[in-house]
């Protein structure tokens, strides 16, 4: 009998990543298929670019799920920090339902990587409460516990000493500011530090590209008392949880499904 598969799409700034995951196995199961971000990146166009994904799997009438990097309620997209603006009060899940003809759940890019990694990952079986932070173009963040998801945190846009904390520690902060490593491992110190004060997690999950060199800041990081580990799934988290979300993951919660 063949495994349950359900399709995950990652929607990012630069790039359109999509594959069918394996459900059991909480991988994707074939390798993932990239396009370009259109510019402007308008809902319209984005869909063309996830239909264009599911086609080259050929996938229409079976589940999907995508990640957006904004706040998304009901499968509605209510913010856009970093991408246009014209995605703020879209329904997005019954857009895409409409031109993938298939059921997609919508859910934000953050928190589909931390039900992947609290499922899979760097925070499989932890309890108490985890934060799970992508650093990107912008910061993500996913909170959990006792291994259920608050959507929708948005913590990157917490305030620290008059700055909006994604424009200070962000990796495109680092990248654009030319932080050296250790400049930069200040900044999120800081900014972790001051999370903990407001949620006293007991781990931090540290995910986004640049989680593949954990090794050059992690160490670098003061002043935090939690537990700081790199994200597992890497390049993948988005793309798995979107699906396990759109599977009903149980730390998922209820979920915006739309049918084509
Ligand atoms: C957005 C979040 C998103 C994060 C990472 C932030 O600017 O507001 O919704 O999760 O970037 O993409």
């Amino acid at each position: 009998m063949s495994r349950a598969r359900v399709l995950g799409v990652d929607i990012g700034g630069s790039g359109i990543k999509g594959a069918p995951v394996d459900l059991d196995l909480g991988e994707p199961a074939e390798e993932r298929h990239k396009v370009l971000t259109p510019h402007p990146a308008v809902p319209d166009a984005v869909a063309d670019s996830v239909k264009e994904v599911a086609d080259h799997f050929g996938w229409s009438g079976r589940p999907v799920g995508v990640t957006f990097p904004g706040v998304v309620t009901h499968g509605t997209t209510r913010t856009a920090a970093n991408v246009d603006k014209s995605w703020i009060g879209v329904d997005a899940a019954a857009l895409l339902g409409e031109r993938l003809a298939a059921p997609v759940t919508v859910l934000n890019d953050a928190d589909a990587a931390g039900i992947a990694e609290m499922t899979l990952g760097a925070g499989r079986g932890r309890t108490g409460t985890v934060l799970v932070l992508t650093f990107g173009t912008g910061i993500g963040s996913a909170l959990f516990t006792e291994g259920r998801l608050v959507a929708n945190t948005e913590l990157g846009h917490l305030e620290l000493h008059g700055h909006e904390a994604e424009k200070r520690a962000s990796s495109k902060a680092r990248e654009d500011h030319d932080l050296s490593w250790h400049d930069w491992a200040g900044r999120v110190g800081t900014y972790l530090a001051h999370l903990e004060m407001l949620f006293s997690p007991e781990l931090f999950v540290i995910g986004g590209g640049v989680s593949r060199k954990a090794d050059r800041f992690l160490p670098l990081i003061k002043g935090v008392d939690a537990e700081i580990v790199p994200a597992q799934l890497l390049n993948n988290a988005g793309i798995v949880g979107a699906a396990m979300a759109a599977a009903g993951a149980p730390a998922a919660g209820p979920a915006a499904v739309s049918a084509g």
